[in-house]
C-alpha cells in the first residue's frame, strides 16, 4: 500500500497548483482532483507553451500518467469537451489518459444561470463568483436532487435532466434575470454524449486499488485553503471542502491513507472576487505585484487583488490541512522591492491576536514585520546556495513561524525554474 500525497493552495487560490503538479507528476503514477470544478484555472508552462487547465488534473501532459476526475468534483460537459479538444489538438491522448468518477456531479445549464441570477441580486454583497454554477451545483448535491456523472448511462437520464431544469426554471421565475439556454443545452447534451468516450469509473474502488498496487498518487487541490465552504472566509467562499479533508470525501480515501501534504503559497498574497483580504495592498506595491506577477485570473481574467505575505493566515492553512512541506511560489515578483512586509499578527476590535479569527468580515489590521528585499534577479537561480541572504532570510522565517520545511522555490511559471531542496 503507498500512501496519497496531496498538493493544495494555502491561500485564496492560484498560488501555483497546476505547475507544481506538472513539475512533481515524473513522480507519480496518478494524479486525481478531488473537488470544486471549472472555477478553477491551472496554468502549465513549458518548452515555451502555455496551458490552463479548468477540470482535467494537471499531469494529462505526462506519458504514462492515469488522471483522475474524482467524485468531489463538479463537471460542466462543455468546458470539459472544450478542454479535451484543445489537448487531443495538441496530440495528447486524452482517452488513453483519463478516468472519470460515476459519482461527480454535473453542472447544469440552468446551474450557471442561477449562479448568475444569484449574483446580479447580492449587487453590493456580490462573492465574485466565476459564474461556473458551481455554488447551485453542490446545493443539488447536498440538497440530493443532482445528477451525477454515473446517470448519463441510464436510460432514464433525459427525463431526470428535465425534470431538474424544469425545477430550477421554476427558481428562475423569482429572480428578474433574462436568460437563454437553448445553445448552451445543445452544447451540453453534445459533451454528455462526448463524455461516455471515456473510461467512467467507480472512483473510490480504483483510488484505493491503486494505492494497494503500491502506485504513487498525487491528489491536486483546486482552490485555496481560505476559499473552503467551512473553514475559509464565510461567506466569500467557494462551496467545496478545499482542506486535505476534501481529498478523503473527494476521493473515498481514508485520512489514515493520506501521505505528504504539499502546501503552495506565493510569496505575496492574490484574491480575486470579494470578500476579506487584511493585507491587500491599493498603493504602488500593490500594483507592482499585478504588473509583474501578470495577476490576471486564469479562469475569467479579472485582475487579481494583490498584497502582503499573511502570517496569521498560513499559519491558520498549515495546522488546518497538516501540511508537511511548503512549496513557496512567485517569489521572483518581489526581486524589484526594497522592502517586504509579512502580516505577523491581526487587531480586531481592538484586540490583538495571531489566531486567523470568525470575525472576518469585521475590520482588521495587519501588524506587520518588515524584511529586506533582495533585489536581484533570481529567475536564473537553480539551488538554494545561489539565493541571497535576504530570500534565504523571508524563507527561514517562513520555516520557523509555521514549523514546516519550505522543500521547493518556485522562481519563473516554466517547470525548469524550480528548485527543489
Ligand atoms: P493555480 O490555479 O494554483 O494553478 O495557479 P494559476 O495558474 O491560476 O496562477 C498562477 C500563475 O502564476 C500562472 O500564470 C503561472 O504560470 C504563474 N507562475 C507559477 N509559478 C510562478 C513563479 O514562480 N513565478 C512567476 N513569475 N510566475 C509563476
Ligand atoms: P484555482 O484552482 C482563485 C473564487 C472566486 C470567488 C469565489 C467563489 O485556479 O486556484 P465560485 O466560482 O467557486 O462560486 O467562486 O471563489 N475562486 C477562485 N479564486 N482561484 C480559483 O481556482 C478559484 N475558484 C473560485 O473568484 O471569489
Ligand atoms: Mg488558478
Amino acid at each position: 500500500m503507498k500512501k496519497v500525497d496531496v498538493v493544495l493552495g494555502l491561500q485564496w487560490g492560484d498560488e501555483g497548483k497546476g505547475k507544481v503538479v506538472d513539475v512533481l507528476t515524473p513522480s507519480y503514477q496518478v494524479i486525481a482532483r478531488f473537488q470544486g470544478g471549472p472555477n478553477a484555472g491551472h496554468s502549465l508552462h513549458f518548452e515555451g507553451k502555455k496551458y490552463v487547465l479548468h477540470t482535467i488534473p494537471s499531469g494529462i501532459f505526462r506519458d504514462g500518467s492515469v488522471n483522475i476526475i474524482g467524485g468531489g468534483v463538479v463537471i460542466d460537459p462543455v468546458i470539459l469537451s472544450e478542454e479535451i479538444a484543445k489537448l487531443e489538438a495538441d496530440g495528447v491522448d486524452v482517452a488513453g489518459k483519463l478516468l472519470i468518477a460515476k459519482k461527480a456531479h454535473l453542472i447544469l445549464p440552468t446551474h450557471r444561470i442561477i449562479d448568475a441570477a444569484s449574483e446580479a441580486s447580492k449587487g453590493k454583497t456580490k462573492i465574485g463568483s466565476t459564474l461556473k454554477g458551481i455554488g447551485p451545483t453542490y446545493m443539488d448535491k447536498t440538497g440530493r436532487n443532482g445528477l451525477r456523472v454515473g446517470d448519463i448511462l441510464s436510460p432514464s437520464f433525459e427525463e431526470r435532466y428535465r425534470r431538474l431544469k424544469e425545477k430550477h426554471l421554476e427558481m428562475l421565475g423569482q429572480y428578474d434575470f433574462p436568460f437563454d439556454i437553448d445553445d448552451y443545452e445543445k452544447e451540453w447534451m453534445k459533451g454528455i454524449e462526448n463524455l461516455k468516450r471515456f473510461r467512467i469509473i467507480e472512483g473510490e474502488h480504483v483510488v484505493n486499488a491503486l494505492s494497494n498496487e503500491g502506485k504513487a498518487i498525487l491528489a491536486e487541490g483546486a482552490q485555496g485553503s481560505m476559499l473552503d465552504i467551512d473553514f475559509g472566509t464565510y461567506p466569500y467562499v467557494t462551496s467545496s471542502n478545499t482542506l486535505c479533508a476534501g481529498v478523503c470525501t473527494g476521493l473515498g480515501v481514508a485520512p489514515s491513507r493520506i501521505g505528504d501534504v504539499y502546501g503552495i503559497f506565493k510569496a505575496y498574497c492574490t484574491r480575486v472576487g470579494s470578500g476579506p483580504f487584511p493585507t491587500e495592498l491599493f498603493d504602488e506595491d500593490g500594483e507592482k505585484m499585478r504588473r509583474i506577477g501578470m495577476e490576471f485570473g486564469a479562469t475569467t481574467g479579472r485582475p487579481r487583488r494583490c498584497g502582503w505575505l499573511d502570517m496569521v493566515a498560513l499559519k491558520y492553512s498549515v495546522m488546518m490541512n497538516g501540511v508537511t512541506s511548503l512549496i513557496m511560489m512567485k517569489a521572483d515578483v518581489l526581486n524589484d522591492f526594497d522592502k517586504l512586509k509579512v502580516a505577523v499578527a491581526y487587531r480586531v476590535n481592538g484586540q490583538e491576536t495571531t489566531e486567523f479569527p470568525y470575525e472576518t468580515n469585521e475590520e482588521i489590521v495587519p501588524v506587520y514585520k518588515e524584511f529586506d528585499g533582495w533585489k536581484c534577479d533570481i529567475n536564473g537561480m537553480r539551488s538554494y546556495e545561489e539565493f541571497p541572504a535576504e530570500l534565504k532570510a523571508y524563507i527561514e522565517f517562513i520555516e520557523r513561524e509555521t514549523g514546516v520545511p519550505v522543500k521547493i522555490v518556485s522562481v519563473g511559471p516554466d517547470r525548469e525554474e524550480t528548485i527543489i531542496r
